[in-house]
């Protein structure tokens, strides 16, 4: 079981020093807009992914006017108690520690105390463009995957390189078609090895999201008809990551761009045999996002025998209570998993939680 029992922070956001207790497996957060309960969550965000959910940087997350931040967090992990610690340095330089001992690099610590997210914003999972799908099996494979997630650095880190070179040749009379063969190669081989684990991964992660879905529906009251199929489409389904970047090397060089590989895959969701983004209502929507969130939840739960926080940002604002009710009664029910959830309205807030059974905590803000 995991479990936050503290956190504290230091010049972060707008909190310039303050610390909560946690001592419950649900933890209802609120208080006015602008108080600072995303604020929060994202400050439990850091100390589970080592960097922001909402900012892009570390340094919008550092209090305006000061110099650096801490956060300091109290996990309880199959009895075991770790601290957490993650600084943000004068000189705006990262540290972060587990009791005491600093991590070399932050990538070691993800995945370690899983967490996920339900922003009212994560809509564009569903409507926007294909880089939030891939994103999101990203962050899902990275926090049970270590490997998955050193070789999806490395590929992207190869590929900024390849397209930098591209550019270069487009401009200058001479570039290295050396180089060009070495990151071929190099990017072949972390490319390949995505491809294979989105993949395997995909082909049971997939079932469960629209077993999900149905499930959703179900409660719903639709009809079997409306149950969401997901596919995993990629380059590289049809040829090596080797060959698609041979085949395209000349569109490359006119696109001064890597037009092929997994950077360009895409989950591709339809509603009776239609494009999903264009038939689906608003409530389907809703539905197929809590069902991707709920299937990661689960997978988790699966791979790493515990459940993961789960922390959802005002939902009720933008959700609808009948599915948020569903979900938190779901995630309590079978996963166990300490959950966030904050609202602007205590009484709103209150009353759903006290639905639920189980005991929780209010935190105002
Ligand atoms: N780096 C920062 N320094 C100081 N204040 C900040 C910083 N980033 C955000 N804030 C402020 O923190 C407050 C709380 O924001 P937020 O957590 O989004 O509130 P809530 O979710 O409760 O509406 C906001 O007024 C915001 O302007
Ligand atoms: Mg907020």
């Amino acid at each position: 079981m995991l479990r936050l029992q503290k956190i504290a922070l230091l010049q972060f956001k707008n909190y310039t020093n303050y610390e909560v207790h946690f001592d419950r497996q649900v933890v209802g957060i609120c208080g006015a807009n602008g108080v600072g309960k995303t604020s929060l969550l994202d400050a439990i965000y850091y100390l589970c992914f080592t960097k922001s959910y909402f900012s892009r940087t570390d340094q919008q997350a550092v209090q305006s006017g000061s110099q650096g931040f801490r956060i300091e967090g109290r996990m309880e992990l199959n009895q075991h108690i770790a601290e957490l610690t993650c600084i943000i340095r004068e000189n705006g330089k990262k540290e972060f520690l587990v009791d005491g001992s600093l991590y070399e690099r932050m990538s070691a610590h993800i995945g370690k105390f899983p967490v996920v997210m339900i922003a009212p914003d994560d809509a564009v999972l569903i409507t926007g463009e294909s880089k939030e799908r891939r994103s999101f099996i990203d962050q899902v494979l990275a926090q049970i995957d270590p490997a998955y997630l050193q070789s999806l650095i490395r590929y992207n880190r190869l590929l900024q390189e390849r397209n930098a070179l591209l550019k270069e040749a487009a401009l200058a009379a001479s570039f290295d078609a050396s180089l060009l063969d070495v990151l071929d190669e190099q990017l072949s081989v972390q490319g390949q090895f995505i491809y294979e684990a989105r993949k395997e991964f995909l082909s049971s992660f997939l079932i469960e999201v629209e077993n999900q879905y149905a499930a959703i529906a179900a409660d719903e009251h639709s009809s079997q008809s409306e149950w969401v199929k997901i596919d995993y489409q990629s380059h590289l389904a049809t040829q090596s990551m080797k060959q698609a970047l041979q085949e395209s090397r000349s569109a490359d060089f006119s696109a001064q761009r890597t037009t092929r590989g997994i950077h360009r895959d895409e989950l591709y969701f339809t509603l009776l045999q239609q494009p999903f983004r264009q038939v689906a209502s608003q409530g389907q929507r809703k539905s197929l996002l809590f069902a991707l969130k709920l299937a990661q939840v689960n997978v988790i739960k699966e791979m790493m025998g515990f459940s993961p926080l789960l922390m959802l940002d005002d939902v009720f604002e933008k959700l609808d209570e009948k599915r948020i009710m569903n979900l938190l009664t779901k995630v309590c029910a079978d996963s166990k998993s300490q959950i966030f959830i904050t609202d602007t309205s205590a009484e709103r807030l209150e009353k759903q939680l006290a639905k639920l059974g189980v005991s929780f905590q209010l935190v105002s803000l």
